[in-house]
């Protein structure tokens, strides 16, 4: 049975880690466009430099949650279970899984100006100016808005492999992430865990909807699907 996890900020709530778009997210207290966009990076990269700090400090400050721990006990009954997500945090190595693959990027890294797979490792503040061994200006290893996302083909790869699709944490509104749905087989099960109302456009009566908490809800189907 292969089981894909795709994972979005709602997995890292509980660990006191802010999701983007909920009433207290991050989006409503930062500007998009002064701090995660191509853009931004080009206007005002101290700032984003900045921005990226501060998650930095409040990730290596945060501890994984129960849902994090309860997909790792996943991954030990089925061992090819593989991760999908969108968060640049790393509580899902820390709960001691593997095989995740990070969309937008990761906290714990920095990298190349040049070559946006070419990665250095960062556990604490970056200072502006720094360089990357092959030269250029060293810049949060995070996919801007506005920029590629290189690991989405694999994830793609992934998601058409995937016998159960567990979705936790994400409310399906950025593009192309969302998408991956749209790759898992048509006879694949599909579990959302969420207590809000992601973006389940024809997926609606697709899914089974676990409308809880990830810390309580993730635990929950994990231990159905280990004794199933
Ligand atoms: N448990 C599970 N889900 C939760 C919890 C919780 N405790 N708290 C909130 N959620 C859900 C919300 O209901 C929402 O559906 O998590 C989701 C958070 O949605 P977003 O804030 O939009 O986060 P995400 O979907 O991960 O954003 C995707 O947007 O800004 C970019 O690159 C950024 O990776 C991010 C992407």
């Amino acid at each position: 049975m292969k089981i894909v996890v795709f994972t979005g900020a709602g997995v890292s709530a509980e660990s006191g880690l802010g999701t983007f778009r909920d009433a207290d997210g991050l989006w409503e207290k930062y500007r998009v466009e002064d701090v995660c966009t191509h853009e931004a990076w080009l206007r005002n990269p101290e700032l984003c430099v900045e921005f990226y700090n501060a998650r930095r400090r409040d990730t290596l400050a945060a501890q994984p949650n129960a849902a994090h721990f309860a997909i790792k006990k996943l991954q030990e009954n089925f061992p090819d279970t593989e991760i999908i997500t969108q968060n640049i945090d790393d509580l899902h190595e820390r709960a001691g899984s593997h095989n995740i693959t990070h969309l937008h990027g990761e906290i714990t890294k920095l990298r190349s100006n040049i070559d946006e797979t070419d990665t250095v490792p960062c556990m604490g503040d970056q200072h502006y100016g720094d360089r990357h061994p092959d030269g250029s200006l060293l810049r949060p290893y995070i996919v801007f808005f506005g920029e590629g996302v290189p690991y989405f083909p694999r994830a793609c790869q992934i998601a058409s492999t995937a016998d159960i699709l567990i979705v936790v944490g994400t409310s399906l509104n950025v593009y192309p992430a969302a998408s991956l749905l749209e790759y898992a087989p048509d006879t694949a099960k599909i579990y959302v865990v969420d207590p809000g109302k992601p973006e389940f456009g024809h997926f609606r009566y697709r899914v089974e909807h676990i409308q809880k908490k990830a810390s309580e809800g993730v635990p929950e189907l994990v231990d159905m699907l280990c004794k199933s």
